[in-house]
């Protein structure tokens, strides 16, 4: 993995297109969290401080092409200006006299927010003409969008063809934060997998095998692999249909000398609510008309156990059925062991994903990994072992 930083890069007085990730989160019209642009900061100042003409790009939603009012990214823009501490223009398209006009105005140190990409159907169809007039309006381009780097798009991969490239300093971070998990991590390395299905997560499943000493299966997906095994589950979540995947998941690690470590007993309940009554069984014990909904006690201590030798951990997806109460147990109490052995120096402790960073929220413990990742899409299509195209584009 090679690319250009913005170390020694001259950039005083210079137009710098930069591909960020606005795609933010959205509640009742209002931003619900501001991570995303809190992260993408330092890129800005640095390239400001710098002298910069700083012109943001980015996606919002999924407009599919169109010019939809609620999926501008004014005010994003506004947002933006707040975190900065600085006036942020706003251009209302992103290529065409609009946006060229809003750039020929623009002084060193200004930022400029352009209109949603995806505004135009060019965008995702990464069409040459597009990436061309995206171009067109700067000198440099940065990249900071690694949460977006799997789309092929033109503002993510085509543009950077066009103008010379670099990585801006959030996605230089998370592919270091990434290399040293996964690419040339301090071993032993495991990785956390969990989450409901195994039929979304085979790509990863068979990578991580080849990759990590010990793999941890966990949430929902664990209940196919010990079905598959042969364990009864109740009326737990599992794929019935994944069971011969599963096996061969399983020997496919056993071939590569990946230790795979399955819950070996667990929280059931009647249902998924909160506040149910809870029994921790064995696992050769879940009830017929019950519920696997967390893994159990014994579980989590063998797990804790297991974090004293290991050097490095990549975490994708939780234990159990996190958001309904009392199943974020377990969870809960890996996260804060994970935290305590990151913070003692004896872990690198590396996470990603929509919901690992709920829960790792919700622990209270999402400022003591060694690394959280942004990144949802892109964070599994890089543990899948996939090339993103917005990342090869910078090579
Ligand atoms: C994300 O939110 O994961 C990225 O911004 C990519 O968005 P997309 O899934 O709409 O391409
Ligand atoms: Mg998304």
């Amino acid at each position: 993995m090679s690319f250009r930083t913005l170390d020694n890069l001259d950039v005083a007085g210079k137009r710098v297109l930069l591909r960020a990730d606005l795609n933010v989160p959205v509640r009742d019209g209002k931003i619900s969290d501001l991570t995303r642009i809190e992260r993408l900061t330092p890129t800005i100042r640095e390239l400001v401080a710098n002298g910069a003409k700083v012109i943001v790009c980015s996606h919002f939603d999924r407009p599919r092409g169109k010019r939809v009012p609620e999926m501008s990214l004014g005010p994003v823009a506004a947002a933006l200006g707040e975190v900065l501490g600085q006036r942020v223009r706003f251009a209302e398209d992103c290529v065409g006299v609009v946006a060229q006009q809003a750039v020929e105005r623009m002084g060193r140190g200004d930022v400029l927010v352009l209109e949603n990409t995806r505004f135009h159907p060019e965008e995702e169809k990464n069409a040459p003409g597009f990436a061309r007039e995206l171009a067109k309006l700067a000198d440099i381009y940065v990249n900071d969008a690694f949460s977006a780097a799997h789309r092929a798009h033109a503002s993510t991969e085509g543009a950077a063809h066009l103008l010379p490239a670099y990585a801006g300093r959030l996605m230089q971070a998370e592919l270091e934060a990434l290399d040293a998990a996964l690419g040339n991590p301090v071993r032993p390395v495991a990785a956390v997998v969990g989450g409901a299905k195994v039929s979304t997560k085979l790509d990863l499943l068979g990578n991580l095998v080849t990759k990590v000493n010990a793999l941890v299966i966990g949430g929902a997906m664990a209940n196919t692999f010990l079905a598959a095994q042969g364990h009864p589950v109740g009326r737990s979540l599992q794929e019935a249909e994944m069971h011969a995947t599963a096996l061969d998941i399983l020997s496919r690690a056993k071939a590569a000398s990946c230790e795979v470590v399955l819950p070996t007993d667990a929280v059931v309940a009647g249902e998924l609510k909160p506040g149910v009554a809870t029994q921790a069984v064995s696992i050769d014990a879940v009830p017929a008309d019950a519920m696997i909904l967390d893994i159990g006690p014994a579980s989590v201590a063998a797990l804790v156990k297991h974090l004293a030798s290991w050097r490095t951990l990549v975490w994708n997806g939780p234990l159990g059925a996190f958001e309904t109460p009392p199943f974020d147990a377990a969870t809960t109490e890996f996260a804060k062991a994970v935290a305590d052995a990151t913070r003692k120096g004896a872990l690198r402790s590396v996470a990603g994903g929509g919901d690992t960073v709920s829960a790792l929220r919700k622990a209270g413990v999402i400022d003591q990994m060694s690394y959280v990742s942004t990144a949802g899409g892109a964070f599994l299509e890089w543990l899948e072992g996939k090339t993103l195209p917005g990342v090869a584009a910078l090579g």
